[in-house]
């Protein structure tokens, strides 16, 4: 019998990152350093949510933050977790987490170039149903002599030199890209403990009938959104679109970057700027789709990485996917103007 082909070329996410760094000449290494502390954050998180409910770590925290959210125990690990990676490679100036209410300063590394946004725990409302949740984060290159203040972190996702998500589902997977860069994709080797690349130059299809949106809200859209969605219900001549809602965006993210269709969270009367953060859901998730050939727009059809955080808890619309799919929701809405 033939034997099994064995990959004997395996690309870590290790060796990833120092192909990426021998790539540009001019490195200091500071970038590979930051995102093997990132490594290290998502297998620490993964670990910790597959034994939640072993070791009684499901359920509410009893606190909220910043935003409104009842904090999960796991939100507040998470949390933790990243700020001590993110602390300990000592390459990052300051840190902007869902969790916390201001901008986490390292002072002791004050010549640190990078800023980095995250939401520790994505979709933290479906932990205790055992449903894929994940981490979301971004990458800002500082300029030089920042002194870390929330000013400097308030930029539009064009300046964002990386971002990403992972998510822990049936396996653990993390999507990455940098700036103009493509979209790779890893998935987790538990035996290896390593991340393997799983998916090079990821490309969301162009099109796909699939739309991911929470119709519960649908009382408060405004018309355009109404007339969207409702095109997408079929009619003699168009066939259904499916409808696929998973409520963790990290999911619902995957599902369309691989499968192609829409996710959409809009602005609507009951939250006029919408519920999803710019800093740490919408840009990071823009870059992403953008770089794997989709598109990323605001609720009045903005491009998202263009639209810069009035605060660091700042939200937006959001409507990202396959590129005819998001220009659909454009074509719809320029009809009203
Ligand atoms: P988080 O758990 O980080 O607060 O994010 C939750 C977000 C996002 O994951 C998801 O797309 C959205 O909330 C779902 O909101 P609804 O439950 O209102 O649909
Ligand atoms: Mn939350
Ligand atoms: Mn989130
Ligand atoms: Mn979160």
């Amino acid at each position: 019998a033939p034997t099994e082909k064995v990959n004997t070329d395996i690309v870590t996410l290790t060796r990833f990152l120092t192909e990426e760094q021998t790539k540009h000449k001019e490195a200091t290494g500071d970038f590979t350093l930051l995102c093997h502390a990132l490594q290290f954050a998502f297998k620490s998180i993964a670990y910790y949510i597959r034994r939640a409910t072993l070791i009684n770590l499901t359920g509410l925290a009893g606190s909220s933050n910043t935003t409104g959210d009842d904090q999960k125990k796991l939100d507040v690990i998470g949390n933790d977790l990243f700020i001590s990676a993110m602390r300990s490679c000592a390459r990052v100036r300051m840190l902007v987490s869902e969790e916390e209410e201001e901008v986490i300063k390292f002072d002791e590394f004050p010549d640190a170039r990078y800023a980095v946004v995250c939401d520790p725990i994505d979709g933290s409302s479906n932990l205790d149903a055992g449903v894929s949740v994940g981490t979301i984060f971004g990458i800002y290159r500082l300029e030089p002599g920042a002194q870390g203040t929330k000013e400097e972190i308030l930029k539009p996702g064009t300046e964002l030199v990386a971002s990403g998500f992972t998510m822990y589902g049936a396996s653990t997977q993390l999507v990455i890209t940098t700036k103009d860069g493509p979209v790779t994709g890893f998935t987790m080797d538990n035996a290896l403990g390593e991340f393997i690349m799983t998916h090079p130059d990821m490309k969301v299809p162009k099109q796909r009938a699939i739309y991911s949106v929470n119709e519960g809200n649908s009382l408060y859209w405004e018309e355009p959104i109404k007339e969207w969605v409702n095109s997408l219900k079929g009619s003699e001549s168009s066939k259904p679109y499916s409808a696929r809602y998973i409520g963790s965006m990290v999911a619902d993210a995957y599902r369309t970057l691989l499968y192609g269709g829409i996710f959409a969270y809009p602005a609507d009367k009951k939250s006029p700027k919408g519920k999803l953060r710019i800093l740490y859901e919408c840009a990071p998730m823009a870059m992403v789709f953008e770089n794997a050939g989709g598109q990323a727009v605001n609720s009045k059809m903005q491009r998202m990485l263009e639209v810069p955080p009035e605060h660091i808890h700042d939200r937006s619309g959001i409507f990202l996917g396959s590129y005819d799919e998001v220009q659909k929701v454009i074509d719809t809405y320029n009809k009203y103007q």
